[in-house]
C-alpha cells in the first residue's frame, strides 16, 4: 500500500486542508531486510486495524518536517491491514483514514494521504476539493531544524482576537475559491494566516524568512507546512525551477506536484 505525504494547513486552514504530495511511503507484509520495529507509527497503526504478522515500512518522506511523514505511515500501514482483513481497496483507504487520523489527533494529514488531492476535514466530515489550480507545489525544507508537531502545538495562542479570526475566515474562504476556480490571482492574501503561523514563526525565523523569499520571488502564496519547519508554495509550473533555485541555502527545496491518488494498492 502506497500513500503520499503532504502539507496541512496552507496558511488559514488549521487543522482543516491538506494537500497530498508526490513523495510515498510505502507498507506491505512482505519485504526486503528486516521488518518495521513495533513501535514504528506505521506498524503501530496496522496493529490498530487489526493487522497480523510483520510489516515493512519505507518511506521518501522526512521525518519531524512538517510533511505528513506520520499520517503517511500510519494510513499505509492501516491500510494494509484492513486489505488484510477484506476490505477492498477504496474501503481500506477510507477505513485507514479513521485510524490514522485517530492516532494523529487531527484529520487534516491524513485525509491528504488517505484521498489524495485537496481535502477539508471539518468535524467528522471529510470533502476533496475539486481541484483546478495548475500549480507546482515547492516545498523548502530547512537543513538543521525539526519540529515536533505536539511541541510546535503548544505555543499556539489560547485565544484569538476577533479580528484575526475574521481575517483567516475570509482568507480560507479565498483560498478554496482559487483552488476550485484554478485563479491563482487572490493566493498572496489566502495563504496568509493569523492564527498558528505568527507563534510557530515566531520560533522559526529561517522558516519565517523562506516565506518571505517566496512571495519576493513570485510564488503564488506560501505557507508554514503543517506545524513546520518546512514552508511550502503553490508556484507557477514555468517558474518552479527558478524559484526553488533561489531559495535561502539554509535548507534544499524540490520542486513537487499535488498527488491524486491517495491510498493505492500497488499491484505487482
Ligand atoms: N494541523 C496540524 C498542525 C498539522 O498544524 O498542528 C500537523 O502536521
Amino acid at each position: 500500500m502506497r500513500a503520499p505525504g503532504s502539507s496541512a494547513n496552507l496558511g488559514p486552514g488549521f487543522d482543516v486542508l491538506g494537500l497530498a504530495l508526490d513523495i510515498y511511503s510505502v507498507a506491505a507484509t512482505e519485504g526486503d531486510g528486516e521488518p518495521a520495529d513495533p513501535h514504528h507509527p506505521g506498524v503501530v497503526a496496522f496493529t490498530e486495524a487489526g493487522g497480523e504478522g510483520p510489516l515493512w515500512v519505507r518511506t521518501e518522506i522526512p521525518m519531524g518536517r512538517g510533511l505528513g511523514y506520520s499520517a503517511s505511515v500510519r494510513v499505509a500501514g492501516a491500510a494494509v491491514a484492513f486489505v488484510q482483513l477484506g476490505l477492498d481497496d477504496d474501503e481500506a483507504a477510507e477505513a485507514a483514514l479513521g485510524t490514522a487520523a485517530a492516532l494523529e489527533g487531527h484529520s487534516d494529514n491524513a485525509a491528504a494521504s488517505a484521498l489524495g488531492g485537496a481535502v477539508i476535514a471539518a468535524g467528522d466530515t471529510v470533502a476533496r476539493i475539486d481541484l483546478a489550480l495548475a500549480a507546482s507545489v515547492v516545498v523548502w525544507v530547512p537543513d538543521l531544524t525539526t519540529a515536533g508537531t505536539d511541541s510546535s502545538r503548544r505555543v499556539l495562542p489560547e485565544f484569538i482576537q476577533l479580528d484575526d479570526v475574521v481575517t483567516n475566515l475570509g482568507n480560507l474562504a479565498l483560498l478554496v475559491t482559487a483552488l476550485t476556480t484554478g485563479d491563482p490571482r487572490a493566493l498572496a492574501q489566502a495563504t496568509r494566516d493569523l492564527v498558528h503561523q505568527p507563534g510557530r514563526l515566531d520560533a522559526l525565523p529561517d522558516s519565517a524568512g523562506a516565506i518571505e523569499a517566496f512571495f519576493e520571488l513570485g510564488a503564488w502564496g506560501a505557507w508554514l507546512s503543517g506545524s513546520g519547519p518546512s514552508v511550502a508554495a503553490f508556484v507557477d509550473p514555468a517558474l518552479a525551477g527558478v524559484v526553488a533555485a533561489q531559495l535561502p541555502p539554509s535548507g534544499h527545496a524540490k520542486v513537487l506536484a499535488v498527488d491524486l491518488d491517495g491510498a493505492v494498492v500497488l499491484r505487482r
